[in-house]
């Protein structure tokens, strides 16, 4: 198959991976509107071409809570991540780590912690939900702090996790999960050698480690379901602010007065995301939530940006709406489910490429010369992404 694209990876894994994994992914909420339009709005969103301005010399790089990055992205938590490579959580992670740019460990990843970190140079990002179980939440911040993570993703966006219609139909849950699951891992031999049995083991890594024995995939989604925390709330955040003093970045947000609220917390970030159209189908895609966060937080706090980023140009687009850092979650576990490791570098160096034709027919030598002016006619282009 020939790859040129995150599409080209995203066909690539349909057809390497089970189709419970392969949907789990690629699906979003309910009838999956806001996943549409997360990449529909991007799209849309016109760039504004210069020419003649001696892009000879671009320079991708940034800085971000005291990190210098080649370029201005990060890949995102993904649940599960595990289970679309060998060990996979730590082939995305030396993946990012070789582009030197952070991977975020998913508080439901396979991989532990423990497993993760020592594979890489760059400090990990870990990622965060508030559960029912605070014990668990408290040993998990101490271990990553142990670990040397640097920077914690706490997730907002998910006090009760959205119904995925997909994952029902899939296998992923639903009537029979299990035993439809072993039939298209048979169907699928090359992932049932080398993930599902040379993989092992399957579980939730950092909550197997806590609870001293190994926690099953069986009904992941219902574990999701019983042990996330509906009641969470600001006061929550206090309560991790005292066992974590780095950086700590709040997913999940869509609407400026939230942002603000952030900001009067004493948040370094916030990522403005919808979970990539998988918590509240319905609601706006993260390029219309951005340009108004933006106008109320930009400055005060560090803005990332996920949901829909697809390739290189969006990222200039997100940055363009008003973003500091973009974040990639289903691109790069297509890449993983498809090619491993050398599957996400090589997608990381396709970024890297779109972005470099991004910039220089903008006219954008450093990152922060991509502003509202490499948009045409910025507020046109906005409301046009929103019909
Ligand atoms: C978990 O965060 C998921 O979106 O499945």
């Amino acid at each position: 198959m020939i790859i040129s694209s995150s599409n080209d990876y995203r066909a690539a894994a349909e057809s390497r991976l089970p189709p419970f994994l392969f949907h789990y992914i690629d699906g979003g909420a309910y009838a999956e509107y806001t996943l549409k339009r997360n990449v529909e709005d991007l799209s849309k969103i016109a760039l504004r071409q210069r020419v003649l301005n001696d892009m000879s010399q671009l320079d991708l790089s940034t800085e971000i809570f005291g990190e210098k990055l080649s370029m201005p992205l990060a890949l995102s938590p993904v649940g599960l991540t595990g289970m679309y490579a060998r060990r996979g959580e730590v082939q995305a992670a030396v993946a990012a780590d070789k582009k030197n740019i952070p991977f975020t460990l998913s508080t439901v990843s396979v991989c532990p912690i423990e497993e993760v970190v020592p594979a890489i140079q760059r400090p990990m990002w870990f990622q965060l939900y508030v559960l029912r179980d605070r014990g668990f939440m408290r040993n998990a911040l101490e271990r990553a702090k142990a670990a040397g993570c640097t920077t914690l993703v706490f997730t907002v966006d998910m006090p009760v996790p959205g119904a995925r219609y997909r994952d029902a139909h899939s296998g992923m849950s639903g009537p029979n999960a299990a035993m439809r699951r072993y039939l298209q891992a048979f169907a699928h031999p090359h992932w049932a050698l080398n993930v599902g049995l040379l993989g092992r083991p399957h579980d939730l890594g950092n909550i197997s480690k806590y609870l001293g024995k190994p926690t099953g995939l069986e009904d992941y989604i219902g574990w999701l379901g019983s042990n996330f925390d509906p009641s969470i709330s600001w006061k929550d955040l206090e309560w991790i602010r005292e066992f974590w003093d780095g950086p700590m970045v709040i997913k999940g947000i869509l609407d400026p007065e939230d942002a603000k609220d952030a900001v009067r917390f004493g948040a370094d970030g916030i990522v403005v995301s919808n979970h990539g159209g998988r918590q509240l189908d319905g609601v706006m895609s993260s390029a219309r939530a951005l340009p108004p966060i933006a106008d109320a937080v930009k400055g005060d706090i560090k803005i990332l940006a996920d949901s829909g980023i697809r390739n290189g140009l969006d990222v200039v687009r997100m940055i363009a709406l008003g973003a500091d850092l973009c974040m990639i979650g289903r691109a790069f576990v297509y890449a993983l489910g498809a090619a491993g490791q050398a599957g996400v570098s090589n997608l990381l160096d396709l970024f890297d490429k779109e972005m470099r034709v991004a910039m220089t027919l903008t006219g954008a030598k450093r990152i922060t010369d991509i502003t509202p002016d490499c948009l045409v006619r910025y507020e046109q282009a906005v409301q046009n992404a929103m019909e």
